[in-house]
């Protein structure tokens, strides 16, 4: 494991970018993006993402440029054509128009079409909460998903985030609808270990504990035919609802090289304070947060946690020890950095 400094590991991964091309809003954006998620503990949604971002902008498939436009906008909806950018550029974009819609509709919902993978959804949701604002966030991806009761995949492992204000910190929830974010495979993959059985299956419709082979097959959805259900509604709000593409029809981050993602994404923010005076939901919010961790806990459960508590406490700890990067992740960074001239400053 390498230790490092965040603020040192964006600056570098800012350069790697700039170095590609990619303007320089959208770096800043993707960097602090990608770093963000390692501070909060989710690595599959790191600068481990960094490698796949450079090979689709350098053959093409994502442009460098920021092709963002607002195609239709009303008192409390937008409709963002992303024109191919890189995802979180325009997911950010998008969360902050509809905070500042939403402080005078009350909320606003977005949709984004056209773009590409976004890292973590709970960066965006955050972004409002941190205003005092419900946010809403979540993306389609390309066929991982079998439907429930289907021997093959439809839906991607579209992830969603919901986040609420509370008087500590925000409270979080960011996940995907299948067992484990396919994120969990690529990083198993990298790093030569298998996965759990429960995970994935194979092409066949196996169960199997290897990452690649669960990469060519699906990921099951949690709770069956909810997660299942959750992937497809997903699906109708970031793809047929932005007037974009959905399932089987969207492009592999991984698998395709020749064409763009064509991703969708749904993103709202809420403004508490035209349903009810925000001292009073936060309290209430805090109260339940004390409630539900006060209550017992079951057998050999030591804490219970509030959904994005594990990764507040991550974030703080990182913030003071540094991030810790596998030697595989932070070799793959030192390439990549070497490849194009931009050296890892020694701490
Ligand atoms: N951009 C994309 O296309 C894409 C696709 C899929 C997933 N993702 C991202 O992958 C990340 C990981 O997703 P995941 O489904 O593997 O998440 P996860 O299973 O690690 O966590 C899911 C949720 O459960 C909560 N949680 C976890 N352990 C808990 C505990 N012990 N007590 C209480 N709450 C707990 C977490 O706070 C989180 O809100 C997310 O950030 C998601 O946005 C992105």
């Amino acid at each position: 494991m390498k230790q490092v400094k965040p603020e040192i590991l964006e600056a570098f991964c800012l350069n790697i970018l700039k170095k590609h091309g990619v303007e320089s809003q959208c770096a800043q954006t993707v960097a602090h993006c990608l770093v963000d998620a390692d501070l909060c503990g989710v690595s599959t949604h790191g600068v481990s993402r960094l490698a796949i971002y450079l090979e689709r902008l350098d053959a093409g498939v994502v442009s460098k440029e920021n092709r963002i436009t607002i195609e239709r906008e009303s008192p409390a909806a937008l409709v963002v054509n992303a024109g191919n950018s890189l995802g979180m550029p325009a997911a950010k974009f998008t969360m902050e128009k509809c905070i500042e819609k939403a402080r005078e509709a009350g909320c606003c919902f977005a949709t984004v079409k056209n773009s590409n993978h976004f890292g973590a959804a709970a960066y965006y949701t955050r972004l409002a909460a941190e205003q005092g604002m419900v946010g809403i966030c979540a993306a389609n991806l390309t066929s991982k998903i079998a439907p429930y009761g289907a021997s093959e995949p439809y839906m991607g492992t579209n992830p969603i985030s919901i986040a609420s204000p509370g008087e500590e910190g925000a409270v979080v929830l960011d996940m995907a609808p299948s067992v484990v974010a396919l994120g969990k495979l690529i990083m198993a993959q990298k790093l030569g270990k298998p996965i759990p059985e429960g995970w994935a299956l194979d092409k066949d419709g196996h169960p199997t504990t290897d990452p690649a082979e669960g990469r060519k097959g699906s990921l099951l959805p949690i709770g069956g035919p909810k997660g299942s259900g959750l992937a497809i509604m997903i699906d109708i709000l970031c793809g047929v609802l932005s007037g974009g593409k959905f399932g089987p029809h969207l492009h592999d981050l991984y698998g395709d090289m020749q064409n763009p993602q064509e991703v969708g994404h749904f993103i709202g923010a809420i403004d508490i304070s035209h349903f009810v005076d925000v001292d009073i939901f936060r309290s209430g919010v805090a109260q339940m947060s004390r409630e539900i961790k006060s209550l017992r806990p079951a057998e050999g459960v030591s804490e219970i946690f509030m959904p994005g508590e594990g990764s507040d406490n991550r974030r703080r700890k990182n913030l003071e020890q540094g991030i810790s990067l596998p030697d595989e992740i932070f070799g793959e960074l030192l390439a990549i950095g070497k490849a194009c001239g931009v050296v890892f400053p020694e701490e």
